[in-house]
């Protein structure tokens, strides 16, 4: 029985006590409200927004949200809070949660309005609208933008029309895995190469799920062709979560991506598995011999750094050549790092995090022969895709990194002295969740945007 059922029925018994029944209903509603932000509004956002008009995959009566919430859904990265709440809250919870809101759409969107930042002023561009998650993006040396949407359509993007390049290979959408990142070879116009990641379904799927993999294909048209699978990730799993995934090419032409740890936290320590790691490999695919592991047995050999819980921002730094990413941690632990070859970036022996229901993974945050980052977030900011500023359009901004936060809704602005964080700001709060963050080739910062598409900030004196 549900507490605000259990009210109204002492209301209609008693009707002596209707302001103490009413305040209690408030207090459990405020408590609920309290816990959401606390415990799930790292994934599901604010307001819980995710919530309203859901599609739900587990049922959406009182007993089917009650049981993911209280036992959680493990297979689709969804935690069980059996340890955190008691039984009526979770059932204030579930009331919470299927209560309807109103609330909820609030979007900047308009073009024009003028934001002042702290030293910068610019403008929200649109520049495509009616997307759902836009993964990656990338430009073709005509001007042409490529768009990877989570669910599995590559977009070309050309007068200011969207169209659909065939040719994918068939992608695993599941949780959080989809179609993901892509990158133009740095010399594209002579090689052609486009490269791309996405989370590619077992042979049996129903049963093994799928792993992140990486291709290389040409483009005919609107059509992939030339398509040659470069790295295929393992082990697969039937989990939904930490497919990772970014790819960077850096000066020399070495070819970086990541794979989360697929949700088996061990997967990032053990170096015979793909999962948790950096990995590096030559354009074709071949894998560098100084490779830090290539000569350890039993170790894959295109691993580059391992300990990594889920990394989904990657980004050369634009004059130390160095490669920089971000990553979600857990509760209180996402981090930003500079990516040193052979390191060990200790997930989950060490960790700034804790369980997200509440619990203690380890307390330790360091430990001898494994990385600090170079600065962690707490609360975590869910951190998706990573630039540095470049160009001349934004002189005050020049050299800050950008990161986007699915969990807050905005873009940080992140400056550097060095290699140490001396200061950020939120830019376009409440946005909503920025997924990727990338200068384009007229310097211009381009941003996408869960539910929107495609923004991008225009500077103005
Ligand atoms: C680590 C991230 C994470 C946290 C923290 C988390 N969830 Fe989830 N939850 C998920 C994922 C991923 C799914 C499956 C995909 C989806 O429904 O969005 C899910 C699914 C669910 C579902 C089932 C939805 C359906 O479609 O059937 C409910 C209900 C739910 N979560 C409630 C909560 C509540 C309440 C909390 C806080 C107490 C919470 N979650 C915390 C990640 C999380």
């Amino acid at each position: 029985m549900n507490g605000s059922y259990l009210f109204r029925h002492l209301f209609l018994f008693t009707g002596i006590f209707p302001l103490l029944s009413c305040f209690s209903d408030i207090k459990a509603v405020k408590k609920a409200e309290d816990n959401y932000n606390n415990y799930c509004m790292g994934c599901h956002g604010p307001a819980k927004e995710k919530f309203v008009n859901k599609e739900w995959i587990y049922g959406k009566e009182h007993e089917e949200v009650f049981y993911s919430v209280k036992y959680g859904r493990e297979e689709m990265g969804m935690p069980s809070f059996e340890a955190a709440f008691s039984d009526d809250e979770i059932d204030a919870m579930v009331n919470y949660l299927l209560e309807k809101n109103n609330d909820n759409d609030k979007i900047l969107t308009s073009d024009k309005m003028i934001i002042s930042s702290e030293v910068q002023n610019f403008y929200v561009d649109t520049v495509i609208s009616g997307l759902s998650v836009v993964w990656g993006m990338t430009w073709l040396p005509d001007g042409n933008m490529l768009i990877t949407e989570r669910s599995g359509t590559l977009y070309r993007f050309a007068n200011n029309e969207l169209i659909t390049i065939e040719g994918l290979p068939p992608v695993f959408v599941f949780g959080q895995g989809g179609l993901l990142d892509i990158e133009l070879h740095p010399n594209y116009e002579n090689t052609g190469w486009i490269y791309i990641t996405y989370s590619k379904p077992a042979i049996n799927p129903d049963k093994d799920g799928g792993n992140t993999a990486l291709i290389r294909a040409k483009l005919d048209g609107n059509k992939l062709t030339n398509i040659e699978e470069l790295y295929a990730g393992h082990p697969a799993t039937r989990r939904g979560q930490h497919f990772g995934s970014r790819i960077e090419f850096d000066r020399n032409g070495y070819l970086y991506f990541t794979i989360g740890e697929r949700g088996h936290k061990e997967n990032a320590q053990l170096l015979g598995n793909s999962n948790g790691k950096l990995h590096r490999i030559n354009d074709d695919g071949s894998v560098p011999i100084d490779n830090p592991f290539y000569n350890v047995e039993g170790a894959d050999k295109t691993i580059y750094n391992f300990g990594h819980r889920n990394q989904q921002g990657l980004a050369m730094h634009p004059e130390s050549g160095e490669i920089w990413s971000h990553e979600h941690g857990p509760r209180g632990g996402d981090e930003i790092n500079i990516e040193k070859r052979g390191a060990n970036y200790g997930w989950p022996e060490i960790t700034f995090g804790i369980n997200y229901n509440g619990t203690i993974i380890t307390e330790d945050t360091a430990k001898a022969g494994m990385e600090q980052p170079v600065i962690y977030y707490d609360p975590s900011i869910a951190p998706s895709g990573m630039d540095f500023v470049e160009g001349t359009n934004y002189p005050n901004w020049k050299g800050n990194i950008l990161i986007g936060s699915l969990r807050f809704r905005h873009l940080v602005r992140v400056v550097l002295n060095n290699d140490k964080v001396i200061h950020q700001e939120k830019l376009i709060e409440d946005i909503g969740r920025v997924r990727d963050v990338k200068m384009g080739p007229d310097n211009l910062i381009y941003v996408s945007v869960e539910g929107i598409g495609v923004l991008r900030l225009v500077p103005v004196d």
